[in-house]
């Protein structure tokens, strides 16, 4: 069993000739990957960390994780982007749905609530609230030490932190995920004496899931990171030696672009797992930030299904025809619920009796894939074999080569983002930060 990438669905929107021609620029794409000779090449540690990461930093996590479980009943998870959304997917695909609110006796490990993706006042105090007077701890995750949402996150916690524990004893709560070597959060830790680990130099913050960033928060959770680490391995194997016609990776790079060169815009990701969503939030950022640029890219949009069946698949069964479908299939539900018979069947449901809930999922699923299928939106399947570690692991690797051979394939350098700065100017130009008054005159005139 594997993750694997299956199109059969779409052939009629595909012909052999598209694959074939594609096959030779999706392998060219990704000899300019591997030899590193393309854009952004100094971001290319996540190829082979699976197989080449730090055993002491690894055993540093575990042990760091053992003592959050042991001394805190809450961990507070502070980052955006990159730095946020790969521990989030990871916690929940593989803990429970309910992780924060199940018992204690079910949980076993902390409750984990994340801060710093948003400024909202009124979400960080409710925060607060939630935590009460409870033993926590704070993981501060930025690799440039300088981003806004987190920073004014962790002053609040960090204070919180002091003012219950002293500073001392609130310096063994605080852990930084950052540069080995530059930016104010490295200086702070430094400074402070935090347990410090490293976002390394060659992997951008959305390829980072494997790194400290996703591994100290998913550890915490209780879930196996030497398994998620073996299942990225067993991915890029695959990625990196199979044959074109084998390659799941290079499929999905292959057929998403042939797509988009047929006019297809829009990728929508579809899950029909709740715990799924944040998946397809990581995977957004993945693609987004990889490929859209220079006027160009497939945009990345998702949906939870059947959830938005009763909203957006009014229009993707039916509005502008810009858009391609790929779904994320779970093939064996984590947990099974059987369809009891009732002696009077009024709610109409008995034909279903004795059936797993999954069953009716599953039946919705492949409904729906028809379905779109007819609409005109070709839909593609990533069949993931159960919510485990392993094919997590090999799944965040399957997304990533496909996005850096994706974004070869389109001309794009697919390692930087030069977009995401320009509200940044413009916030603190607003906010008065020292070095930007000639630009905040000019914004307040226009406000
Ligand atoms: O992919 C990226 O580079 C961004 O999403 C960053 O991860 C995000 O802006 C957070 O940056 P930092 O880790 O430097 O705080």
């Amino acid at each position: 069993n594997k993750v694997t990438f299956d199109y059969a669905k779409a052939t009629t929107f595909i012909h052999d000739h598209e694959v074939e021609s594609m096959k030779g620029i999706a392998e060219a794409a990704k000899e300019v990957l591997v030899s590193k000779s393309g854009a952004g090449n100094d971001f290319l540690g996540w190829i082979d960390l699976p197989v080449d990461y730090d055993k002491e930093e690894f055993a540093r996590i575990q042990k760091a994780a053992a003592k959050i479980q042991s001394d805190s009943e809450v961990l507070v998870v502070i980052g955006i982007g990159g730095s946020y959304l790969g521990a989030r997917a990871a916690i929940e695909f593989l803990r429970h749905n309910f992780y924060n609110m199940v018992s204690k006796e079910v949980r076993k490990t902390p409750e984990i609530y994340y801060a710093g993706n948003s400024i909202s006042s009124t979400y960080l105090k409710h925060l607060i609230d939630v935590i009460g007077d409870r033993d926590f701890s704070v993981n501060i995750i930025s690799k440039s030490g300088t981003t806004t949402e987190p920073a004014i996150a962790f002053r609040v916690f960090k204070e919180m932190l002091e003012k219950k524990y002293g500073k001392e004893e609130a310096a063994k709560r605080i852990y930084a995920t950052t540069d080995k070597a530059r930016g104010a959060l490295k200086n702070l830790a430094t400074e402070e004496g935090y347990e410090s680990f490293v976002v390394p130099d060659d992997i951008g913050g959305r390829f980072s899931v494997l790194t400290a960033v996703g591994l100290l928060p998913i550890a915490v959770s209780g879930a196996d990171i030497e398994k998620l680490m073996e299942g990225a391995a067993a991915g890029r194997e695959m990625a990196l030696n199979l044959p074109f016609e084998e390659n799941d990776a290079m499929q999905y790079a292959a057929i998403r672009n042939i797509l988009h060169r047929k006019g297809k815009a829009v990728e929508v990701l579809a899950n029909y797992e709740p715990s799924l969503h944040y998946v397809s939030e990581w995977w957004k950022q993945l693609y987004g930030e990889s490929e859209g640029k220079d006027n160009k890219g497939i945009f990345p949009a998702a949906v939870d299904l059947t959830t938005d069946l009763h909203s957006m698949g009014q229009f993707i069964q039916d509005g502008s025809r810009i858009m391609f479908e790929t779904v994320m299939n779970v093939e064996e539900s984590t947990e099974e619920i059987i369809i009891n018979e009732e002696p009077v069947d009024l709610d109409g449901l008995n034909y279903l009796a004795g059936k797993n809930v999954d069953f009716v999922n599953k039946s919705a699923m492949n409904g729906t894939i028809l379905a779109h299928t007819d609409g005109n939106v070709p839909n593609l399947l990533i069949n993931i074999p159960a919510q485990n570690e392993f094919y997590l692991g090999e799944l965040f690797y399957f997304f990533e080569f496909a996005c850096g051979v994706s974004g070869y394939i389109s001309g794009v350098n697919p390692f930087n983002q030069p977009g995401v700065e320009s509200y940044k100017k413009n916030m603190f130009a607003l906010l008065g930060k020292p070095g930007f008054e000639e630009e905040r005159e000019k914004l307040l005139k226009r406000l």
